[in-house]
């Protein structure tokens, strides 16, 4: 396929709603967009990794078509770029329904979900993404048209306003959430089925990259997309970024394959390292250790250090950090592990966490470890 082919391919499918944007997760440019969209598996069968998740939502969808009913609502929650957009439209292609797609922030009056809602066809599949940013009031109104199918229309105002109720066919909503901890209980309840998205392992980061080099049109070696793998930080739309800034570097050398020295270089020209931190995971880092003396300092400090937003930090790079060992959350803050000030090349302090149970890289060059 063309790129023109492919962007045409992308924009039917052109619907994600996406937050952050940075060089592993730069969405900024249209195309990049389309891009990504047209790489999104349609059908579950074709959706590697999160095999959990995957094996309950085939489960539960298998059980309502047999039922010939639509199936509970679904809550997806997890870090950015993991798949709750694509599991979403994989939801509504298996079910073989419509969906509607609308976002918390485009809803800020009860009226706006209520015209979304009782224009909803018997079945429909209603994704409602970064459902955490709803306006309460919607909130309310969501509650009883998930749980009775049944929305009250306030009619007038004042002692006089009556409530006209209006029964909805029933539907499916797909929520969809990076930040699961804030949705009110009574909405997280409403929800029959809750998939929590993790971090890929890279053997499914290499298959997601097998699946999108072939899509692209690119040949690649296994020890090629092994590097691009590791570097991605566990993140489907981190993987295929860099796998097309990677796929620029080796047609600007004169390259006709994805190799991995091509890999390596073009992953270091753009400031994705070893450990697939990029320059907000550093910049993170860098702070905490070089500003903030390992911490534990606040979130909000920590943003303001780094010129972000806090949701920027906690929702993108601290969940990574966190798990892969480099940042501690404490009741006080957040502090940097020995990981950390290794990573940076700087001594590793002596109070840091993780110091006397983490497994340096013995052999990479650092500060001096071990002095202060
Ligand atoms: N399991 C997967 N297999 C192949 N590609 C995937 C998979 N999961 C995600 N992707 C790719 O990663 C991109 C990002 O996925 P998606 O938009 O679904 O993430 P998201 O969880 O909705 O992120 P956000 O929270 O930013 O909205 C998609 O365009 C898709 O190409
Ligand atoms: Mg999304």
């Amino acid at each position: 396929m063309t790129d023109r082919e492919q962007d045409g391919v992308a924009a039917q499918w052109d619907t994600s709603f996406d937050a952050t944007a940075r060089i592993v997760d730069d969405d900024s440019n249209a195309d990049e967009r389309q891009v990504e969209a047209a790489l999104r598996p349609k059908r579950l069968d074709d959706f590697p990794g999160q095999v959990r998740v995957r094996d309950q939502l085939g489960l539960v969808l298998t059980a309502a078509k047999g039922r010939g009913t639509p199936p509970d609502h679904i809550l997806l929650s997890g870090p950015p770029g993991l798949g709750k957009t694509t599991l979403a439209m994989i939801v509504a292609g298996e079910l073989e329904q419509p969906i509607r797609i609308t976002s918390g922030p485009a809803i800020q009056h009860a009226g706006d979900l209520a015209s979304v809602l009782s224009s909803l066809a018997e079945g429909e599949v209603l994704f409602l993404d970064e459902i955490h940013r709803m306006s309460r009031s919607a909130e309310e109104m969501l509650y009883l048209a998930m749980e009775d199918f049944r929305v009250d229309i306030i009619v007038g105002k004042g002692p006089g306003a009556t409530a006209i109720p209006l029964e909805l066919p029933p539907f499916t909503v797909v929520g969809a959430t990076t930040r699961a901890g804030l949705l009110p209980a009574p909405l997280r309840d409403r929800f029959g089925f809750t998939g929590h998205l993790d971090y890929y392992e890279a053997g499914d980061l290499v298959t997601i990259l097998h699946r999108s080099a072939r899509l692209l049109g690119l040949d690649a070696d296994e020890d090629g997309i092994a590097e691009i793998a590791s570097r991605s930080r566990g993140t489907p739309r981190i993987a295929n970024r860099l796998l097309r800034r990677v796929r620029d570097w080796a047609q600007v050398h004169g390259e006709s394959r994805v190799t991995h020295p091509a890999a390596q270089q073009a992953l270091e020209l753009f400031d994705v390292d070893a450990r697939g931190l990029d320059r907000l995971d550093r910049a993170v880092l860098d702070a905490l250790c070089r500003r903030f003396g390992g911490g534990p300092v606040g979130l909000s400090t920590l943003a303001v250090a780094v010129g972000e937003e806090p949701d920027t930090v906690e929702t993108v790079a601290e969940p990574y950090l966190v798990r892969e060992g480099f940042m501690v959350r404490t009741p006080r803050g957040r502090a940097a592990s020995a990981l950390a000030w290794d990573h940076l090349g700087l001594a590793v302090p002596l109070d840091a966490p993780g110091l006397w149970s983490a497994t340096l890289p013995l052999d990479e060059p650092t500060g001096g470890r071990f002095g202060t």
